[in-house]
């Protein structure tokens, strides 16, 4: 049977956050949408978000917390659809929430509530959310998109790429969005996995026999590409490597051959060490440790540090620098655990070529990106989810 040509105001490719956000405020103001996705059914990774609990937003989402090639881009959409302007829907919807830590909102119940106000709000707009339809050729020709997807062929005259990263290949996520950024003249910053668990060569492998044991650190990068950062969370120590919120989130500022500083002391005054001298000369540096940290932590550093005997054995000058260990101890990951681990995926289409207002490309009327595919990634801790839904509205009503 031959394909007939459906029309519509807008194509979403995509039924992930970004995308039934997007298509539900277009469809809100009048625009025929269609979402199109290869998954059988749309938001997935929302469902498995936040350990089930979706932390849809970061009362902290400014755009200082997202890592781009262009720090601003982010600025225009985040301040115009807030967190509060966000929460505010889920209120509406009578969503149970709580803020967890740092500014995290949660659902008290579950993350599909938020999926589901999601596709009430894509309904109420009469927007066709079309799933388990895999993509085919898309073209562009006299002001109109063109989209073949399963055995349909669709058309109109704006297309929303909203098909995320290759985070989780599992669920369905792949790289489709760079491919259409190149095929329309768009550049794209090298993807690379983020909010992603670090692994450690062979020579930290006394670390990996810590594996399970979890401490609140504060990481560091230095001097990445990306700039510096530090976070003060809980790190962990994996068989592979290093994992926890603080890891995943320096992960996001590591490359390959950039060091990692870890304070694992973060809350002791500079000089504590030759203090816990005075107090008690005849205590050992395993005992000293083991008062803050985890006992199989404690002993392990205090291996490494080789400071036998009692503190009192030691001059102060050798106290300072065991201490200056502790509070800025390097490691060298060999890499991550890509892209079947990360949380997201950092880079991707280029902000250089989109507008910061309406997502639309400034080369290609009519094309948008919005979300995780393109070049702006959060913090961990509902910062991505406020992207998808801040860059979503600001496509969907320019639409
Ligand atoms: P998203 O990936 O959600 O959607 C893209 C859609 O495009 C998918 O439905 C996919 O099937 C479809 N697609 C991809 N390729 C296609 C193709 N070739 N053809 C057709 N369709 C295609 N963030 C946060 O803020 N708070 C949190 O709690 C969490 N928790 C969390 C947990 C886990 C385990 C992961 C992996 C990620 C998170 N995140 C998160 C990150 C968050 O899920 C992510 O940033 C957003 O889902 C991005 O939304 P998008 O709509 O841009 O992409």
């Amino acid at each position: 049977m031959k394909p007939t040509s459906e029309n519509h105001d807008a194509i979403v490719l995509g039924a992930g956050a970004a995308g039934l956000f997007c298509a539900a405020q277009a469809g809100a103001r009048g625009a025929r949408v269609i979402v199109v996705d290869h998954a059988p059914e749309p938001g997935r990774k929302i469902l498995i978000s936040g350990g089930g609990r979706c932390n849809f937003t970061n009362i902290h989402a400014t755009h200082e917390r997202y890592l781009s090639a262009n720090k601003h881009f982010a600025r225009s959409a985040l301040s115009r659809y807030t967190p509060a302007d966000f929460l505010e829907l889920v209120e509406r919807y009578g969503i149970a929430w709580h803020e967890k830590t740092l500014g995290q909102l949660f659902c008290d119940g579950s993350a599909r509530e938020i999926l589901a106000m999601l596709v009430e709000e894509c309904r109420i707009g009469g927007v066709e959310i079309a799933c388990g339809l895999s993509l085919g050729e898309v073209s562009h020709a006299d002001g109109m998109f063109h989209v073949r997807a399963g055995h349909r062929t669709l058309s109109a005259r704006h297309l929303v790429i909203a098909t995320g990263g290759p985070s989780i290949p599992k669920m369905g996520a792949s790289g489709i969005a760079y491919d259409l950024a190149r095929q329309f003249g768009l550049k794209v910053v090298q993807p690379r996995p983020a909010l992603v668990p670090l692994t450690l060569p062979g020579d930290e492998a006394l670390f990996r026999e810590l594996s399970g044991v979890a401490t609140p650190v504060e990481a560091r990068v230095a001097d990445g590409p990306w700039g510096k950062a530090a976070f003060r969370e809980a790190a962990l120590f994996t068989h592979r490597g290093l994992s926890g919120p603080a890891i995943l989130q320096i992960s996001s500022y590591w490359q390959r051959g950039t060091e990692l500083g870890i304070n694992f002391l973060p809350d002791l005054a500079a000089g504590w060490m030759v203090e816990a001298k005075k107090a008690n000369p005849k205590v050992g540096l395993r005992r000293v440790l083991g008062a803050h940290l985890p006992d199989r932590l404690a002993v392990a550093l205090a291996d490494r540090l080789a400071l036998a005997g009692d503190l009192g054995h030691h001059s102060d000058k050798a106290l300072r620098a065991a201490e200056g260990a502790l509070a800025d101890w390097r490691f060298n990951p060999d890499g991550s655990e890509g892209y079947a681990k990360a949380e997201v995926t950092a880079g991707g289409i280029a902000t250089t070529g989109l507008s910061q207002k309406t997502m639309e490309a400034s080369t290609v009327p009519g094309l948008y990106a919005i979300g995780e595919a393109v070049d702006v990634t959060g913090w961990l801790g509902g910062y991505n989810f406020q992207w998808a839904w801040a860059s979503g509205h600001a496509a969907g009503v320019a639409i």
